[in-house]
C-alpha cells in the first residue's frame, strides 16, 4: 500500500471511476439549492437527489463524485474522538437504474485491493451486510471470495436518513490491527463494534426505496447504488495515523493553530481537544461560508454562530484572548485550494465574516460571564443549584456557551441543572424543525413523463411562433392518444417555441391552435429527460397526438421578459462594479412587469450606491451593446471569465450570454439583442432578506416609465393644491415654509406683548386690603401653561402681593393663586382656590403659598375673583 497525500487520494478515486465510464459531478455547495428537507448537503446523494427520485434524467447513469458536506447532529462529540467531524468529503460512486449490487460490489473491492490504486491487503478487509441481504452475501462470498466469518450481519444496515433515497447497505472495514485496541472492550471489538481497530471506511447503499415525507416507503422508479467513503478516514488509515486530524488533510492547519497559540499540539489532551475543535470548526465555516451561508440567528447561520462561538470557547484553553480564527481561513483555502477554489476566491470575504463574528462573540463572553455572575449569587442564596431555564437563555439569548456555565459552576461549588437545560434545548429542536419549510425532498416523479424520450426541440430563441407536431397528451399521469373533454391537460410536442420555466426566467404563456380546438398554455415546465412539457387548458375543440398544430407564445409577455432578464444580467455586473466581487446571485425571478435579484451582501445599500447602479445599468442601456449568444466547451467558457451560478450544473457545452464583453454569464434564457431595448432601468426596492442577502426589485422600458410617470403624478398633484407650475414648486414650497416660520414668530411676539399688556395694567388693578395689595383679575392667556407664565411676570413685580389670575378660553377658565410664603399662616393659596373653583363649577388645590385649578363656568367669573378679596378681608 502507497502512502497517499487527502488530496492524492481524492483524485486517485475519481480518475479509477472516470476510467470505468462514470460521469465526473463537480463538489455541490454545502447550501443545498431547491431542497428545503436538508440544512446541508449531508452525503454525496444528497446533491444526487433529481436524478435518484426520477425528476432528471442523468447525461450519463454512472456518477462519481467527491462532495464537500456538514453533519451537525454530534457537534458536542468533536474535538473529543479521532474522527467527528461538522465537515467533511465523501467519495461516491453512484448508479442510476444502471448497475446494482454485484458491480458496486466488485468496483469497492477493486479500488480498494488493486495495487495500482490503494492496494489494500485482501486479508484486512471486513464487510458487514444487512441480516437478510442473501444477494449481498453470495456476491461477497462466491463473487469476491471472502470467507463467511468475515461477513458479518448487523441489523442496522439499512441506510435511512428520514427523507430521500435509502436501502440496505453493506460497509467495508479495514484491519489496523491490534495496537489500535486501545482500551475498547473485548465485546466491541469488532467491525461494526465501537472500536478503533476495524475501522468503517466505505458505505455501499443499495438504493431501492424512497423514504416519503410522510413515513412511507416506496420503491424506487430504478434500482440504484449510493456509495460514501470518508476521505478524512481513507487518509487516516493509508498514512497510518492515529486520528483523522493526524492525517495532511489537518496538520497544515494544526500547525498556523501552533503558531497563534504557542502551543503544541500532542502533548496534554485538553490543548489537544482544543486544536482539534478549531481545526474542525475552521474548515466547516470557511467553506459554508464560502458556499453562501452566513452566521446569523437561525437555520444554517444559526449553525455557523454555533460553531465559531464553539471554537472561540475552546481557544481560552489554548489562552488566545483575541479574533483568531480568520487567520486560519488561508491555510484551509491552501490545503484544499487544489479541488475546491471558491474559499481560496473568497477569503477577504470569508475572514471579514469570520473576523465580525468572533469579535462579537468576545464581547458577548464578558457580558454572558457577567449574567452567570448574578445567577451563580443568587444560585449561592438559595440551593446551589442553576437552574436549566436560565442556563439556556444564557446559552441561547447571550450565546454564552452551556460548557462554559457548567465549568465555572463547577469551579464555584454549584451545580446545573442539566435536564432542565436539555429539556429546553428539546424545545428549542423541535420549533427549529417545525419553522423548516415543508415540501417533498424526494417526491417520486412520474414515471409516464419519464419514459418518455423522444426529443422536442427548443425553437423559442429565434421565434415565437411554430407548427408543431404533437407527440404526447398527458392527463393525470396516464398518456392519451386524443382529448376531447375541456380542463387542464399537459403536452409535449416535437418542437416548441415556448421557454420552459427555468433560470429564473418565468415560463411563456400563450396558445395552441387548429382550427376549432383552442388551448391555452398557463405554464411551460422540463420533463426529466428535458423535454417542454406546456400545462394547457383546452378551450375547445379536441386533440390528437400526430396532428399539426400552431403554438404562439404571447408577444407582449416575451417580449417585457426578455428585457428584464438581459437588464438582470446588467444589474449583476453592476453590483460587482459598485460592492465587489462577493456579490454573487442567491435568486433570480424575472417576469413580464418586472425583476427580482437577490446577491449575498453584508449590509444594507446606502441611496448613493443605489444611483450609481442604476446609472451603471442605464449607462449602458444607452451604450446599445449588443448581446452576443454563443455556445462553447464550458472551458472555453471559464477562459472569457463567464460568471456560472452556483450549484448550476452545467454540460460540457454552455450557452453563454456575453453583453459587448461587459457581463458574460452562462445562462440559458433569452435575452435582448441591443441593451437598447431595454429603454429604461429604475431599482424600485431594496432590501435584507435574510442573513447576508440582499435584494433589489427593479423595472425596465415602459414599467419603468409607468413608475416615474406615477411620480409625476404625484407631482402635479402637489402642484395644483399649491396653486403654482410644476417647476415653481419647491420656490412655492419654500416660501410656504418661510410663511408658517413667520406666522409662527408674529404669533410668538404677539402673546409676549399681549402678555406685557396684561402686565402693565395689573399693578393698577391692586387693592390693598389690610394692608396687603391684593390682586384679583382676569387675563388673557391661551392656556394654563400660558397662565403661569403670565403669573410668574406678574408675582416678579408685585413680590408682596396676594395675586389670583384667571383666564378664560371658550368655555373653560383656568385659575392660578399665590400667597407670598410670609402670609401663609394665615392666608392660604389652596384654600382660595377651592373657593374660586368652586364659584365656576371646577377644581383646584395645591401647596399654601401656590394654587392651580379651572372651571367649566366662566359666567361665575366675577364671583370668583370677588370672592378673593372677601376671603383675604376674612382671613386676616
Ligand atoms: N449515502 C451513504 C452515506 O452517506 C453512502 O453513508
Amino acid at each position: 500500500m502507497k502512502k497517499r497525500t487527502g488530496n492524492e487520494l481524492r483524485d486517485l478515486f475519481l480518475e479509477y471511476f472516470s476510467n470505468m465510464d462514470h460521469m465526473v459531478e463537480p463538489s455541490a455547495p454545502l447550501v443545498p439549492i431547491d431542497d428545503d428537507s436538508l440544512l446541508w448537503i449531508n452525503s454525496g446523494v444528497a446533491t444526487l437527489k433529481k436524478y435518484f427520485d426520477g425528476r432528471v434524467t442523468p447525461e450519463n447513469p454512472k456518477i462519481v463524485n467527491a462532495q464537500k458536506a456538514i453533519r451537525t447532529n454530534d457537534i458536542e462529540n468533536v474535538g473529543f474522538t479521532a474522527r467527528h467531524h461538522t465537515f467533511f468529503e465523501m467519495l461516491g460512486n453512484f448508479s442510476i437504474g444502471d448497475y446494482f449490487k454485484k458491480e458496486a460490489v466488485e468496483y469497492a473491492w477493486d479500488f480498494l485491493t488493486n495495487k495500482d490504486y490503494i492496494g489494500f491487503d485482501p486479508d484486512l478487509l471486513y464487510v458487514t451486510i444487512h441480516p437478510e441481504d442473501e444477494d449481498a452475501f453470495k456476491i461477497w462470498n462466491e463473487t469476491i471470495g471472502l470467507s463467511p466469518e468475515r461477513i458479518i450481519r448487523i441489523e442496522g444496515n439499512f441506510w435511512d436518513i428520514g427523507e430521500g433515497p435509502c436501502g440496505p447497505n453493506s460497509e467495508i472495514f479495514y484491519d489496523r490491527g491490534p495496537s489500535y485496541e486501545l482500551d475498547s472492550p473485548a465485546e466491541e471489538l469488532y467491525p461494526g463494534g465501537e472500536n478503533e481497530r476495524y475501522l468503517e471506511i466505505w458505505n455501499l447503499v443499495f438504493s431501492e426505496f424512497n423514504h416519503n415525507k410522510d413515513g412511507s416507503y416506496t420503491p424506487l422508479p430504478k434500482k440504484n447504488i449510493d456509495t460514501g467513503m470518508g476521505l478524512e478516514r481513507l487518509a487516516s488509515v493509508i498514512q497510518d495515523a492515529p486520528t483523522n486530524f493526524d492525517t495532511d488533510l489537518f496538520t497544515p492547519i494544526l500547525a498556523s493553530l501552533e503558531k497563534i497559540s504557542g502551543k503544541k499540539y500532542g502533548e496534554d489532551d485538553q490543548v489537544d481537544t482544543a486544536f482539534k475543535v478549531i481545526s474542525d470548526h475552521i474548515r466547516t465555516v470557511s467553506f459554508a461560508v464560502a458556499d453562501g451561508a452566513l452566521p446569523s440567528n437561525e437555520g444554517r447561520g444559526y449553525v455557523l454562530r454555533r460553531l465559531i462561538r464553539r471554537a472561540v470557547r475552546f481557544s481560552k484553553d489554548l489562552n488566545i484572548k483575541r479574533a483568531f480564527m480568520y487567520e486560519l481561513v488561508d491555510t484551509v483555502a491552501h490545503v484544499m485550494g487544489g479541488f475546491y477554489s471558491n474559499v481560496e476566491e473568497r477569503k477577504d470575504f470569508i475572514k471579514e465574516v469570520i473576523k465580525k463574528e468572533e469579535e462579537r462573540f468576545l464581547v458577548t463572553l464578558d457580558e454572558g460571564i457577567r449574567i452567570y455572575e448574578g445567577l451563580r449569587d443568587a444560585a449561592k442564596k438559595k440551593d446551589s443549584v442553576i437552574n436549566g431555564e436560565d442556563a439556556f437563555r444564557l446559552y441561547d439569548t447571550y450565546g454564552f456557551p452551556y460548557e462554559l456555565t457548567k465549568e465555572y459552576a463547577e469551579i464555584d461549588g454549584l451545580e446545573v441543572d442539566e435536564e432542565g437545560f436539555i429539556r429546553e434545548m428539546e424545545q428549542q429542536r423541535e420549533r427549529a424543525r417545525s419553522a423548516r419549510k415543508s415540501g417533498e425532498s424526494m417526491q417520486v416523479q412520474s414515471e409516464t413523463l419519464a419514459n418518455i424520450t423522444a426529443p422536442s426541440e427548443f425553437t423559442g430563441y429565434h421565434t415565437k411562433k411554430e407548427e408543431a407536431v404533437l407527440s404526447y397528451i398527458i392527463k393525470e399521469d396516464n398518456a392519451l392518444d386524443s382529448l376531447s373533454e375541456t380542463g387542464t391537460v399537459e403536452l409535449i410536442f416535437d418542437r416548441t417555441p415556448f421557454y420552459a420555466i427555468s433560470g429564473g426566467q418565468v415560463a411563456d404563456k400563450g396558445t395552441i391552435e387548429s382550427g376549432e380546438t383552442k388551448l391555452e398554455v398557463t405554464s411551460v415546465y422540463k420533463a426529466p429527460n428535458g423535454q417542454n412539457v406546456h400545462v394547457a387548458k383546452l378551450i375547445s375543440g379536441s386533440i390528437s397526438t400526430g396532428e399539426t398544430y400552431t403554438l404562439t407564445v404571447s408577444r407582449e409577455d416575451r417580449n417585457f421578459i426578455i428585457k428584464n432578464h438581459t437588464a438582470t444580467h446588467l444589474l449583476h455586473q453592476a453590483l460587482k462594479d459598485t460592492l465587489g466581487d462577493h456579490v454573487n446571485q442567491a435568486g433570480s425571478l424575472v417576469e413580464k412587469e418586472r425583476l427580482r435579484f437577490d446577491f449575498s451582501h453584508l449590509e444594507g445599500l446606502s441611496n448613493a450606491e443605489l444611483k450609481t447602479i442604476e446609472e451603471i445599468v442605464n449607462e449602458k442601456i444607452y451604450e446599445s451593446l449588443g448581446v452576443r449568444i454563443s455556445e462553447m466547451p464550458i472551458e472555453d467558457a471559464k477562459a472569457k471569465g463567464a460568471m456560472a451560478l452556483f450549484g448550476e450544473k452545467y454540460g460540457n457545452i454552455v450557452r453563454v450570454v456575453d453583453i459587448d464583453e461587459y457581463s458574460v454569464e452562462l445562462c440559458g434564457g433569452i435575452h435582448v439583442r441591443n441593451t437598447s431595448e431595454i429603454g429604461l432601468f429604475k431599482i424600485v426596492s431594496e432590501s435584507g432578506i435574510g442573513a447576508g442577502v440582499r435584494r433589489i426589485e427593479a423595472v425596465t422600458s415602459k414599467f419603468a416609465v409607468a413608475t416615474y410617470k406615477e411620480k409625476e403624478d404625484k407631482l402635479v398633484e402637489i402642484a395644483d393644491t399649491l396653486k403654482v407650475k410644476e417647476n415653481q414648486v419647491t420656490k412655492k414650497l419654500n416660501a410656504v415654509l418661510e410663511e408658517s416660520k413667520a406666522l409662527k414668530e408674529e404669533n410668538k411676539s404677539l402673546k409676549v406683548s399681549r402678555q406685557d399688556e396684561n402686565i402693565a395694567n395689573i399693578n393698577e388693578l391692586a387693592e390693598t386690603i389690610s394692608g396687603v395689595r391684593v390682586i384679583s383679575s382676569e387675563v388673557s392667556a391661551d392656556n394654563a401653561k400660558e397662565l403661569r407664565e403670565i403669573m410668574d411676570n406678574v408675582k416678579s413685580k408685585a413680590q408682596d402681593a396676594i395675586i389670583a389670575l384667571a383666564a378664560v378660553n371658550e368655555d373653560k377658565v383656568s385659575l392660578v393663586v399665590t400667597v407670598p410664603k410670609e402670609l401663609t399662616d394665615k392666608v392660604k393659596a389652596g384654600e382660595i382656590m377651592k373657593g374660586m373653583a368652586g364659584a365656576v363649577d371646577g377644581k383646584g388645590g395645591g401647596r399654601p403659598d401656590m394654587a392651580q385649578g379651572g372651571g367649566t363656568n366662566p359666567a361665575n367669573l366675577t364671583i370668583a375673583l370677588q370672592f378673593v378679596k372677601s376671603h383675604v378681608k376674612s382671613s386676616l
